[in-house]
């Protein structure tokens, strides 16, 4: 089988190195970017009478059937035919004739490899920013569920202060917002065409790169040709910004795993999101988002993956680039189907509001209320906080919390302390108080709520 390149050559490579060398088993994700970008590159030619209006007619015409066939997955691609470029370059010539090796004109793989990149990860990422504010709508849903309903912080993963739920919740909110304003911003660097490039350094014919970037819908063009054919920066970005997002996501699933322990049991997922063992039969496994959390890392494996591919690449167009593909294609996949499977878990999941309660009624998370209050009422809060531990361990010694600890106890380690403590130590008051900007009071939630349905607007 004759290659499209094959006129310098005397003979041709054995099968083996032609499969080592193919790309055609994964870039053919690109067939339907691949014919879009042919459509706006011939159509091209033709305004600017490079080639005459009947062979353009021809070519489209054929584009426009592969299109139909690839639609209904019906094109059969082949690896001796190496990528999905040269693959629908031979179908087109197959299917109309030779004048289909006119589609070429001007153009190189260069910058036809590096078009479809462009406009696969345009899509893609207005689909990542769709998910994630699907998802941004259902943690604000559930949020405005449990604005009171209180349940113990942590930090060290150690009882630290009572919080609103609907705090926790948020947090992962605007990590999400961030995420999102990420993604967004890299589209300026995705939304640019390097089609017209050609190789590395432009063509002789008078082509209209403004035209063809156009008519793809592109908002800029490369200004060197050079930097056109070898920028795999956005690719990167991207990897990059979903590596932070499954960061995220990583730290949201583990906290629904532990929830979800009989020793913690403050949420339970839905049936539907949740897997059964083929031994134990008892077990109701969070698979899925063990599954999310672990995802991560092949995600961080793909960014480093193309980092290291493009170190010490000289310009312009290397082969190694065709390695940019299949960490691209499967971060797409993974982000993609992780963000619909949060959602739809965090959607369904069920909060255990009494037992979220009655965990914070048993701790010492209300201990930095009394610290607290001795502070208002003139004691250095070094000296309080003394105080306070030291109040603390009586209670532990005796198996008692401090809203059970006598006023008498209390007042032997400081006169300071009235009857109104036990208010003060209800942990309803202990996250109603927490009123400053962006804390975890009712109202400063209220607030947070509000600011975040105005991000969504
Ligand atoms: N399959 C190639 C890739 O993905 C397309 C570009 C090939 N260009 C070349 N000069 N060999 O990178």
């Amino acid at each position: 089988m004759t290659k499209l390149w094959g006129g310098r050559f005397q003979k041709s490579a054995e099968a083996w190195v032609d499969e080592f060398g193919a790309s055609i088993g994964f870039d053919q994700q690109l067939v339907m970017e691949d014919i879009e970008g042919s459509k706006a590159h011939v159509t091209m030619l033709g305004i600017q009478g490079i080639l005459p209006q009947a062979d353009v007619a021809l070519i489209l015409d054929g584009l426009q059937q592969l299109q139909v066939k690839a639609e209904a997955g019906e094109l059969a691609f082949s690896v001796a035919n190496e990528d999905i470029h040269l693959n629908l370059e031979k179908m087109l010539i197959d299917l109309i004739g030779p004048v289909g090796g006119k589609l070429h004109t001007g153009r190189s793989r260069n910058d036809q490899v590096a078009t479809d990149m462009h406009l696969f990860l345009k899509k893609r990422v207005g689909e990542v920013i769709g998910l994630i504010e699907n998802f941004q709508k259902t943690l604000l849903k559930q949020a405005e569920q449990h604005v009171e309903t209180i349940a113990p912080g942590y930090t060290h993963l150690q009882r630290a202060q009572p919080i609103s739920f609907a705090h926790h919740l948020m947090a992962y909110f605007w990590m999400l917002e961030r995420d999102k304003q990420r993604y967004t911003e890299s589209l300026k660097r995705i939304d640019i065409s390097p089609l017209g490039a050609g190789a590395m350094a432009g063509t002789t014919f008078p082509i209209d790169r403004l035209k063809s970037a156009e008519l793809l819908g592109f908002g800029d063009v490369y200004a060197n040709s050079m930097d056109a054919v070898s920028d795999r920066d956005f690719i990167v970005e991207f990897l990059a910004n979903s590596s932070l997002l499954m960061a995220h996501l990583s730290r949201f699933a583990e906290e629904i795993i532990i929830w979800s322990t009989d020793e913690f049991k403050f949420i339970e997922l839905d049936d539907a999101f949740s897997t059964g063992s083929s031994i134990m039969p008892q077990k109701k496994n969070p698979d899925m988002a063990e599954l999310i959390r672990g995802k991560s890392g092949r995600v961080y494996g793909n960014l480093m993956g193309l980092l290291t591919v493009l170190k010490g690449t000289p310009l312009t167009y290397n082969k190694d680039m065709q390695e940019d593909k299949e960490g691209m294609f499967d971060t797409v996949h993974t982000v993609l189907g992780a963000l619909k499977i949060f959602e739809g878990m965090v959607a369904t999941m069920t909060v255990n509001t009494e037992r979220l309660h009655s965990a914070v009624h048993s701790d010492f998370s209300n201990a930095t209320e009394l610290a607290d209050y001795l502070a208002a009422k003139g004691m250095p809060f070094r000296e309080a906080h003394e105080v306070t531990g030291k109040l603390v361990f009586t209670c532990i010694q005796r198996g008692i919390y401090l809203l059970d600890l006598p006023l008498t106890d209390m007042q032997q380690e400081s006169t300071l302390i009235e009857a109104d403590i036990y208010d003060v130590l209800a942990p309803e008051a202990a996250v109603r108080r927490r009123n400053s900007l962006g804390g975890t009071g009712f109202e400063q939630v209220r607030v947070q709520l509000e600011k975040a349905q105005a991000a969504l607007a």
